[in-house]
C-alpha cells in the first residue's frame, strides 16, 4: 500500500508486513551485546534507573547535560534532590564530557549522545565510584550506543521505530539485565498507550487512504497521549503485547536508510546564511539537522516548512544556549521517505533560502 499524502517529518504510523516503508527499515539489524530490559518510555527508563542507584541511600550530586530534553530534566527535577548542570555544547562533537572537571567521587552523571553523534572516550570511574548514564535516544544503534562503556544506558525506542510507546535499558559491562520495575498502577501511562496507538492506527489511514477526516480525531489521542505520558511517575514493566511488539523492533538498524537520505540531501542543498546543516563524519545524525541563528528567521523557515506540510521539530524549545548557533530543528529523513520525498524536502529548503538571502 503506498502512501497518498505526503507529509515529512512528525508522528509515525503503524506499519503492516508488505508495507514499502517496513521493507526499507528491516533492511539492516545490528545487536546490543547486553540483555535488553524494557520500558514504556525513555522517562520511565532513567526513572528506573536512578531509583535502583538511589535505593541504597546514596548520597551524591546527579548532573545533568546544560542542554537537555526538558521532559526528562522536569521528571529528574520531580524526584531527586541534588541535582546539577555541567556545560555542553549540543553542536560541536569534537570533546567527549570532561568528567574529572566537575564530578566529586560517588556523584552519577548523565551523558546524551547528542543527535547520534557525540564523542565517547570517558572511562568507566570505579576507583571514586561514579556513577555514568547514558542516553541514546537520538542514537539508536550507533557506534557509541553499540560500544558504549557505561555503567547503564537506555534509548527511548518510541522516537525511532513506528510503536505507540517504548524504551530500553542495558547495563554494558554486565551480563545479567536490568531488573528494576515498580509493581503499581500507572494509569497515565496506560492511557497514553491507548491514545498512541490509535493515534498510529488512524494515521496509517490518513497517510495510505486519503483519510482526511480523521486528521482531526489522530492529532487529538497523539496530543493526549503526550500529555498522558507527562502525568506518568513511575516505571512498570510493559504489558505482554507491547514487549513483544519491542522485540520485534530492537535489533532492526534504523541508519542504513537515514545516511542514504541524508547522502542525498546533502548534494543537493543550497548553503544558507540563516541555518547550517549538522553532520559528522563516520556517524548517522537522527535526522537532518539544521541549527538557526535568529530566532525570528528560525521561526519564519519553521512556519514556511509546515505550511508545505513539512513538520521540523524544535530541539529543545525550553533550552538555551550562548553563542553564535543557538536554535536546533531536526526533520526526519527516516524509513519512511524515498528519494521522491527528498526531492521535495530539499526543493523546498532551497527555496526558502532563495526568497531569504
Ligand atoms: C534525548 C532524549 N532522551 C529521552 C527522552 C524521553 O523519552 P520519552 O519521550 O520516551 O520519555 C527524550 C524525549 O522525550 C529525549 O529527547
Amino acid at each position: 500500500m503506498q502512501k497518498l499524502n505526503r507529509e515529512i517529518g512528525s508522528s509515525f504510523y503503524s506499519l503492516a508486513n508488505g508495507d514499502k516503508e517496513l521493507t526499507v527499515l528491516k533492511q539492516q539489524s545490528n545487536i546490543i551485546k547486553a540483555p535488553l530490559a524494557y520500558f514504556y518510555s525513555g522517562r520511565n527508563a532513567i526513572h528506573a534507573i536512578l531509583n535502583e542507584i538511589f535505593i541504597a541511600g546514596r548520597r551524591c550530586t546527579i548532573w545533568l547535560p546544560s542542554y537537555y530534553c526538558d521532559t526528562v530534566v522536569n521528571l529528574i527535577e520531580n524526584h531527586f534532590n541534588n541535582v546539577a548542570y555541567y556545560p555542553v555544547n549540543p553542536f560541536e562533537f569534537d570533546h567527549s564530557v570532561n568528567i574529572e572537571a566537575f564530578a566529586k567521587p560517588n556523584d552519577v552523571i548523565i551523558i546524551n549522545n547528542f543527535w547520534g553523534l557525540s564523542s565517547f572516550n570517558h572511562k568507566s570511574d570505579t576507583k571514586h565510584n561514579i556513577i555514568i548514564v547514558e542516553d541514546h535516544s537520538h542514537g539508536w544503534l550507533s557506534e557509541q550506543c553499540l560500544n558504549s562503556n557505561a555503567d547503564y544506558c537506555f534509548s527511548s525506542l518510541r522516537k525511532t521505530y513506528p510503536i505507540p510507546l517504548g524504551a530500553v535499558v542495558w547495563k554494558p559491562k554486565s551480563k545479567k539485565p536490568f531488573n528494576h520495575y515498580n509493581i503499581a498502577n500507572d494509569e497515565a501511562v496506560l492511557s497514553a498507550h491507548t491514545n498512541l496507538n490509535t493515534s498510529l492506527t488512524l494515521k496509517r489511514q490518513y497517510i495510505k487512504n486519503n483519510g482526511e477526516k480523521v486528521k482531526n480525531t489522530f492529532l487529538k489521542h497523539l496530543y493526549k497521549g503526550e500529555q498522558d505520558l507527562n502525568n506518568s511517575q513511575d516505571y512498570t514493566k510493559p504489558d505482554l503485547n507491547l514487549e513483544q511488539l519491542l522485540k520485534s523492533f530492537v535489533h532492526i538498524d534504523p541508519n542504513a536508510i537515514k545516511n542514504e537520505n541524508l547522502a542525498f540531501i546533502t548534494k543537493k542543498i543550497n548553503p544558507s546564511k540563516h541555518f547550517k546543516v549538522l553532520n559528522k563524519k563516520g556517524h548517522t545524525p537522527f535526522g537532518l539537522l539544521l541549527v538557526f541563528k535568529n530566532i525570528n528567521t528560525f521561526n519564519a523557515f519553521k512556519i514556511c516548512m509546515i505550511n508545505q506540510n513539512i513538520y521540523p521539530a524544535h530541539l529543545w524549545p525550553n533550552t538555551t544556549i550562548n553563542g553564535t548557533w543557538k536554535y536546533l530543528l531536526n526533520i526526519h529523513i527516516d524509513f519512511r521517505y524515498d528519494i521522491e520525498d527528498m526531492s521535495y524536502l530539499v526543493e523546498k529548503i532551497n527555496l526558502w533560502t532563495k526568497n531569504n538571502v
